[in-house]
């Protein structure tokens, strides 16, 4: 079930120069929402811009708040940096299909995120149960460490990545796979193309279940306008906002 909801911000926290943190109080979304699954959010007042924005949930709160862990890319996303403690943020969701909490697996589970795909990891490591890796990857040591430290606080053995090596590993994130992988049963990921093309070819080849989150272009979040869909291995189309946006791997042709 999907809700409208016009949210009190709670705070809304500069963590790099271009990296946000926005926490705002909307229980029903909160209580109804599972990792991987996303927000609309109306960036402004007015008509401009006209289209909501999608957003991963970040985190959930006790006290019925959810955050949002975004970067300024263009006019929705600066306006959104600009909100104070105290606006209204007019918020639809949560929308889509998350990462597979069910399953029951004796090897511990891998996070995996790139970029700004790291911001769904955190409610996935506060939801998921058992013994979890997080290799995370990032351009540069300040988009890491507000969100490494969470997550190894919730029970995750964190390795990190960044293109600068200024911290962790100086490269990409699935060079430190091959070492985690004959100890795991799943991957969980959301990031750059290329980042999950590699992650989803690595597991494949090691028998070894991947569950990708995809981030494309919305339009809608619905599954109305057609402004999402991507090939499937089925050769039918895939909504990403419906259908996902998490897929297994094996699901998706792997032409993004
Ligand atoms: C399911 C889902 C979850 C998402 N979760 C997050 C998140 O947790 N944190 C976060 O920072 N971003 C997330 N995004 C991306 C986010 O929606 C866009 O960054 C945002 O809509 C940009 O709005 P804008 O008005 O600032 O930029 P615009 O002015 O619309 O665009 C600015 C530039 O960013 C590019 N851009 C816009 N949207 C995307 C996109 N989806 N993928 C790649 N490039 C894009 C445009 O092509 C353009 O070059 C998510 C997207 C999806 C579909
Ligand atoms: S965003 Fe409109 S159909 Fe998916």
């Amino acid at each position: 079930m999907s809700f409208s909801n016009f949210s009190p911000i709670l705070a809304n926290e500069q963590l790099t120069t271009d990296v946000f943190r926005l926490t705002v109080h909307a229980p029903e979304i909160a209580a109804a929402a599972a990792p991987g699954q996303f927000v609309m959010v109306r960036a402004a007042d007015s008509l401009d811009p006209l289209l909501r924005r999608p957003f991963s949930i970040h985190s959930r709160g006790a006290d019925g708040s959810l955050s949002l862990l975004f970067k300024v890319v263009g006019r929705g996303t600066a306006l959104l940096a600009k909100a104070k403690p105290g606006d209204v943020l007019d918020l639809l969701g949560p929308f889509g299909k998350g990462f597979d909490l069910s399953a029951s697996e004796k090897k511990p589970i891998c996070l995996i995120g790139g970029g700004m795909g790291i911001a769904p990891l955190l409610f996935l490591a506060q939801e998921l149960p058992g013994r979890k890796y997080a290799l995370l990857g990032a351009r540069c040591r300040d988009e890491l460490t507000p969100l490494a430290k969470k997550i190894a606080e919730l029970g995750c053995a964190v390795q990190l990545a960044t293109d600068d090596g200024s911290l962790g590993h100086h490269g990409f994130i699935p060079d430190l796979l091959d070492e985690i992988l004959p100890q795991i049963s799943r991957v969980c990921t959301c990031g750059p193309s290329p980042m999950m093309r590699s992650v989803a070819g690595k597991c494949r080849a090691a028998g070894v279940l991947c569950q990708v989150s995809l981030e494309t272009h919305m339009a809608c979040g619905i599954g109305a306008c057609l402004g999402c869909v991507l090939p499937g291995a089925d050769g039918r189309q895939a909504h990403v906002c419906t259908d996902g946006p998490v897929f297994n791997a094996e699901e998706l042709s792997w032409q993004l």
